[in-house]
């Protein structure tokens, strides 16, 4: 099912109180990088560090390969994180390249991090360190090609995320021998969401 511009932008204007031209509408925008189907900028609008409408993860900067198959899994209807199915209803795979190209080549600038108790930062270390997360996120949780960034995304939306593997309503690649992002309970999944969006690496090794 095709969804209406009308119907999007009312999505959009609901969720970010944004006036959304549409994708292919705004021929006028500035368009810095390169030939894209719709306006970066009206994606960042909604997806800046900081955004408080909502959970909402920081795309700028994430790893290519990650983004380009998480914008045809939403398109293809195999992740169903709202509103995103929307906007990508209508992205050919040269769209999907573009946008996975252009925004990783943007710096990856995390908001302020969140105020959490030195008990609750070393609860998430100790849940992270007990599932050996850095053995495919990498030791800084910067991941690589397919594997995400963590350090520093949202927090609300990283425990979202989380809460979703927890109930299989997202899919997480079996961890080690058994499938440990499936059985995360709330206490781990609020630490570990918190420990991952304070981590600040002191420097970042690119990718
Ligand atoms: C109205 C706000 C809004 C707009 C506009 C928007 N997004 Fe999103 N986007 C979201 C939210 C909220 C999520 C998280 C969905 C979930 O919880 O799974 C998301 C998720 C994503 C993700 C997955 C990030 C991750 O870490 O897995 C990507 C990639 C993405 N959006 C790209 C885009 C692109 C490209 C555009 C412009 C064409 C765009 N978004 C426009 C709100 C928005
Ligand atoms: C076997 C390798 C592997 C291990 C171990 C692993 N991950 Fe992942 N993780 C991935 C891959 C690959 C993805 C991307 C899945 C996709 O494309 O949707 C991912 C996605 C995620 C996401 C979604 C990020 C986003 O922006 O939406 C979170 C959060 C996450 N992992 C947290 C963890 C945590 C916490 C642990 C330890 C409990 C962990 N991962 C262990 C490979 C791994």
């Amino acid at each position: 099912m095709t969804m209406t511009r009308a119907l999007r932008s009312s999505l959009v204007t609901a969720a970010c109180g944004l006036a959304w031209a549409g994708p292919l509408a705004a021929a006028d925008a500035p368009r810095p990088m390169g030939p894209i189907s719709g306006p970066l900028e009206q994606c960042l609008a909604c997806h800046r560090p900081g955004n408080p409408a909502e959970a909402v993860p920081l795309i700028a900067g994430q790893n290519e390969g990650y983004l380009r198959n998480q914008l045809r899994a939403f398109r293809e209807r195999h992740r169903d994180g709202f509103p995103m199915p929307a906007f990508t209803v209508d992205l050919d795979d040269m769209a999907v390249i573009a946008y996975a190209e252009r925004l990783s080549a943007m710096p990856w600038e995390p908001a302020a991090a969140p105020v959490a108790s030195e008990l609750a930062l070393a609860a998430g270390a100790e849940a992270v360190d007990r599932h050996d997360c850095a053995s495919c996120h990498g030791p800084a949780f910067l991941g690589a090609g397919e594997i995400p960034r963590l350090a520093g995304q949202n927090r609300a939306y990283l425990a979202r995320q989380l809460r979703d593997f927890a109930r299989a309503g997202r899919h997480h690649p079996p961890v080690g021998t058994g499938a440990r992002m499936y059985h995360l309970d709330a206490a781990e999944v609020g630490a570990i969401a918190t420990w991952l969006a304070a981590l600040r690496p002191a420097t970042d090794p690119g990718r």
